[in-house]
């Protein structure tokens, strides 16, 4: 995945609380340029002894901050703080869980898989990206997943959306997980308004920016049908019939 990262840091307190879809704000300077921190997905917690207590973060260099992260140096210290927010509500017994992701959209999803797996649950994977290169590598998906791809440019798996693959799998499952961008949330949104997901519930994980991820500084607030929510706080994760479009 060109421009992509893989950034395992040991961080025991963070990953031994932290629940699929909560994220960390990371500090991604040495100074003060950029002040903020910036808000990433725990992508996958460590299972192995020998790795106990490290997590996961898959991001995409868009600027600087996450262009300074991308150039650290194994042994090298960074700043994080986390878990923060709420996670996907994946609900007993075990059941079928559909998870959706689009491009780096994969970040908090594999962690919920691998949850979702250990707990009993029958874990089915739509992944999508632009074209092969940019597709998370299938080796990295807990082998338990049953995986099924989409590519824009059709160089491998179906061609087209990640959502065209929904019809054939939304009907088996009985709560839906997604991560990616906005128009793919569009894209939900109106298969939900033809009755696609009729009695399911439809979890996103929501994208804004944020100033200081604890609910401080009304940064990252959102419109929902409920009201007015903080991302940082009362999300990440939403209901996608609480949000408006
Ligand atoms: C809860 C949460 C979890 C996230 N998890 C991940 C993740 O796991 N992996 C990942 O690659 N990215 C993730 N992001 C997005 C990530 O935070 C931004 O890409 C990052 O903050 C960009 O910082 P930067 O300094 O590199 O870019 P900047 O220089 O700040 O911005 C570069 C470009 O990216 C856009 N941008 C910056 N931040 C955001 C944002 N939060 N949402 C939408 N557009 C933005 C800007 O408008 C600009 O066009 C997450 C965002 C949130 C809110
Ligand atoms: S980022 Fe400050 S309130 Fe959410």
């Amino acid at each position: 995945m060109p421009g992509t990262y893989l950034l395992w840091v040991m961080a025991p307190e963070i990953a031994s609380e932290a629940q699929p879809g909560q994220f960390v704000m990371v500090r991604t300077s040495e100074g003060y340029d950029p002040l903020l921190r910036r808000p990433l997905s725990i992508h996958r917690v460590a299972r192995g002894e020998r790795e106990h207590g490290a997590l996961a973060l898959l991001f995409a260099v868009v600027g600087r901050g996450t262009n300074w992260l991308a150039q650290r140096k194994e042994g090298e210290a960074i700043d994080l703080l986390g878990p923060l927010g709420h996670g996907f509500k994946v609900d007993p017994p075990p059941r079928n869980l559909l998870l959706v992701a689009g491009g780096v959209g994969i970040a908090p999803l594999v962690f919920l898989a691998q949850r979702g797996i250990a707990e009993g649950h029958q874990v089915a994977l739509l992944l999508g990206a632009s074209a092969k290169a940019q597709l998370y590598p299938a080796h990295l998906i807990p082998p338990e997943v049953n995986l099924l791809v989409a590519t824009e440019d059709g160089s491998v798996g179906r061609r087209g959306m990640v959502t065209h693959l929904l019809a054939d799998h939304a009907p088996g499952a009985e709560q839906v997980f997604a991560c990616g961008p906005i128009s793919m949330y569009q894209a939900l949104a109106d298969m939900s308004r033809k009755g696609m997901f009729e009695g399911k519930s439809v979890q996103v994980s929501m994208e804004v920016r944020m100033g200081c991820g604890r609910g401080a500084c009304y940064g990252c607030a959102l419109e929902t049908k409920s009201g007015l929510r903080l991302v940082c706080k009362d999300g990440p994760i939403f209901e996608l019939k609480d949000l408006i479009w």
